[in-house]
This record gives C-alpha cells, structure tokens and sequence, in this order.
C-alpha cells in the first residue's frame, strides 16, 4: 500500500531522513547529562538495561564456571582443555565488561551483585564431575547464551545500534565457543556425534 503523501508537514517533502539540524543541536544541548543517551534514542532505556544486567550476570556466571572448569581440569587431555577453559574465562570476562560499560553509557548501574546473581544469569553454574562432563555443560551454557543473546539483538532491533551491534559481536564469540567446546567433547568422546 502505497504511504498517504504529507502535504504541507516541513521536511516531509523533500525526502529528508536526517532530522533538522538546528533541532539536533539544540536537543544535543538540552539534554546533555543524559551523555550518550539522546532525544532520539528509540528503545525504552530501562528495559534495555535490564535485560544488559540479564546479559552481564550471564556473563559473569561464565567466568566462574570456566574457572572452576579450568582449575578442576584432570587427566591426559587436561593441558589442551584447561587452556582452552583458560581462554573462554578471559573472553567471558571481556563480554562482562563490554556490557557493563554499555549500561552506564546509556544512564545505568551494572548490576554485580553476588545475591542472585545465578537466577539472574541465563545460564547456569554446573561443576561437572569428568572433563567431557564439564565440556559439555559449558557447551549447554553457550547454547542458552547463544538463544538468548539472538532474541536480545532482535529485540533491540534498530531501536540501539550501539547496544546491538556490541551483543551481535558478543554472539558470534559465543558461537565460536559453542563450536571449540563441540570439537573438544569429539576428540574426547567419539560416541558423540561430531
Ligand atoms: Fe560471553
Ligand atoms: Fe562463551
């Protein structure tokens, strides 16, 4: 269906996707202890954040499981595990502070707060007793943090490049891990399917 033409609405005429400069300006102004934060910013500020915490004690959730996993590691194969456990940990640890940065750029206060920290966390804290045991609950938390960080970038949509663009970047780490993580447990345990 073709869109109903604007008659007479200032700027609508001309094919303008840029709002009126002056107006920027004076907006920029404005409102300038929101930082980063501007007029034009299209998704609902405190939602967003909420759901960055979500994605932050996920985040440090990761960490402590990795760490666990890399210091627990045992057995002939537990140099190569260990270090690869190693490098996710720092990895997760640089998501954490990505998305905790994002969240006091955009007006609000990370949440790293112990208490509760699992139930806010998507995905879960499991020791595992073998090493194919801890890989594959490592590679389960990937797989949740990989759903669910899909359903954040399409729910921030156009609404926050920035905040989308950061966690589409976080994702595709996730599923490189996902992908080591598979790797590892079919070296290490031909009965699973490669
Ligand atoms: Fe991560
Ligand atoms: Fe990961």
């Amino acid at each position: 269906m073709a869109p109903k033409k604007q008659a007479g609405k200032r700027g609508a005429t001309k094919g303008e996707f840029l709002s009126d400069i002056q107006e920027l300006r004076r907006r920029a102004r404005q409102h300038i202890n929101d930082g980063a934060v501007t007029a034009g910013y299209g998704a609902d500020r405190e939602k967003v954040v909420a759901i960055l915490n979500e994605a932050l004690a996920t985040e440090i959730v990761c960490v402590l499981r990795y760490k666990r996993h890399y210091f627990m590691a045992t057995g002939i194969h537990a140099n190569a595990v260990a270090d690869e456990f190693q490098q996710h940990a720092t990895e997760e640890q640089g998501h954490a502070d990505r998305i905790a940065g994002r969240i006091t750029q955009l007006g609000g206060e990370p949440n790293f707060n112990p208490d509760g920290l699992s139930s806010r966390s998507h995905s879960q804290y499991v020791e595992g007793e073998s090493l194919v045991d801890m890989i594959k609950e490592d590679l389960v938390a990937e797989r949740i943090a990989i759903e669910s960080y899909g359903e954040i970038v399409r729910f921030l949509g156009d609404r926050d490049i920035t905040s989308r663009r950061m966690m589409e970047e976080i994702l595709a780490v996730e599923e490189e891990h996902a992908d080591d993580l598979r790797d590892l447990l079919a070296t290490l345990d031909p009965t699973q399917p490669g």
